[in-house]
């Protein structure tokens, strides 16, 4: 049997076919040379783009091998040993993992489960930067496993409060729910500690090519020193990425597809009883399900070949994350949720019917 692996949010979509293109076009001069960009002064042809795109000055954008190299150069940077990193409650484990390479102290703030989604607040940040004098508060936008996006006016409440911190967000999943962050430029241009973390793994379906990028404000000097690489980075993903850039309308209509996707999914496992999905703006869903059903979830979708995550961690036990797929799979998974006993156990027994 032929698995079907939802479980790493990747996306199953794949590249625009100008990215195919793009490899397939790959020649000596990216293979064999390196750039040359540093004589004019810059990283390279796709930090230029991002410049053009966005309107922030080049020096201020960051290229690395995927956002996790970034965000662990980061925290690399900015963690002293035995300070802490505030970072929500349920999110990314790497996170955690990260600030203790540097012996750094997590320290979680609540999300807010408001019924069919969660929810950012501002004031736990802020108190518990109070308390904590954080040296790095990680936010994420739209947050794994959560699937929810912080609000612009709660994320300018939490970086105006918070400056002597360096506040990262890491936005990986960007770009599949229309957008919220368009105002990302001006908090960068405002605030000299915001770092944004983006990538071309998810919305852009090259997790392959390991390449994610940074925003980063005027006052990180010491990060875009410590990311400068001399010799450049990867001319072939850089060349892939750049045909990702320009394939505007191939994105654009797999996130709208994604987002009848996510509806779908809402529709039907709403008629499941003892299942609730969270909203999400991401490429995956959070599902929560009856304690009592989770062998029988589980063995119903590993008959089918079916590899979802199971959540492990406090408050979540009950969750399991599903990454989205095309159509058809999804059709699948909700195929396999709607036989499962969750539904049996629930759905009330139809009353015999009595001849008259
Ligand atoms: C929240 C979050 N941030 C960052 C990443 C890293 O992505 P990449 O290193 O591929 O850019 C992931 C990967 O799953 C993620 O879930």
């Amino acid at each position: 049997m032929k698995l079907l692996s939802l479980d790493r949010n990747e996306n199953l979509y794949g590249p625009a076919p100008a990215c195919l293109d793009a490899l397939r076009g790959t020649g000596m001069e990216e293979l064999s040379l390196y750039t040359r960009n540093y004589l004019h002064g810059t990283k390279s042809v796709l930090s230029e783009r991002l410049a053009a795109d966005t309107g922030i000055p080049e020096r201020q954008i960051l290229l690395g091998n995927g956002s996790e190299d970034l965000l662990k150069q980061a925290v690399h940077c900015y963690l002293r040993p035995g300070a802490t990193m505030l970072l929500p409650e349920h999110s990314w484990w790497y996170y955690h993992s990260v600030a203790a390479e540097v012996e750094g102290i997590s320290v979680r703030y609540p999300l807010r489960d408001a019924g069919d989604r969660y929810a950012y607040d501002a004031q736990p940040i802020i108190d518990l930067y109070d308390e904590h004098a954080p040296g790095v508060i990680l936010i994420a936008s739209p947050n794994n496993p959560t699937g929810n996006s912080i609000p612009s006016e709660t994320l300018e409440e939490v970086i105006h409060h918070c400056t002597d911190a360096v506040v990262v967000l890491d936005e990986a999943y960007h770009g599949f729910a229309g957008d919220g962050h368009e105002r990302i430029v001006e908090f960068v241009a405002m605030h000299p500690r915001v770092i944004v973390l983006r990538t071309f793994s998810k919305f852009y379906a090259l997790a392959g090519l390991r390449i994610g990028y940074a925003f980063v404000g005027k006052g990180l000097e010491r990060l875009i020193t410590y990311s400068a690489r001399y010799l450049g980075f990867n001319r072939v993903s850089e060349s892939v990425a750049l045909a990702a850039l320009d394939s505007t309308a191939y994105y654009s209509a797999m996130a709208r597809q994604m987002e009848a996707d996510r509806e779908e999914y809402y529709r039907t496992l709403a008629g499941v009883p003892g299942l609730t999905c969270y909203r999400s703006d991401a490429n995956f869903v959070l599902v929560r399900y009856n304690p009592g059903a989770r062998k029988e979830i589980e063995a119903t979708l590993t008959s089918r070949g079916i590899i979802v995550k199971f959540l492990s961690e406090p408050g979540l036990q009950d969750c399991l994350r599903v990454t989205l797929g095309t159509p058809e799979q999804n059709a699948l998974v909700l195929g396999a949720f709607s036989v499962s006993r969750t539904a049996r156990l629930h759905t009330p027994i139809a009353p015999i019917p009595v001849s008259p």
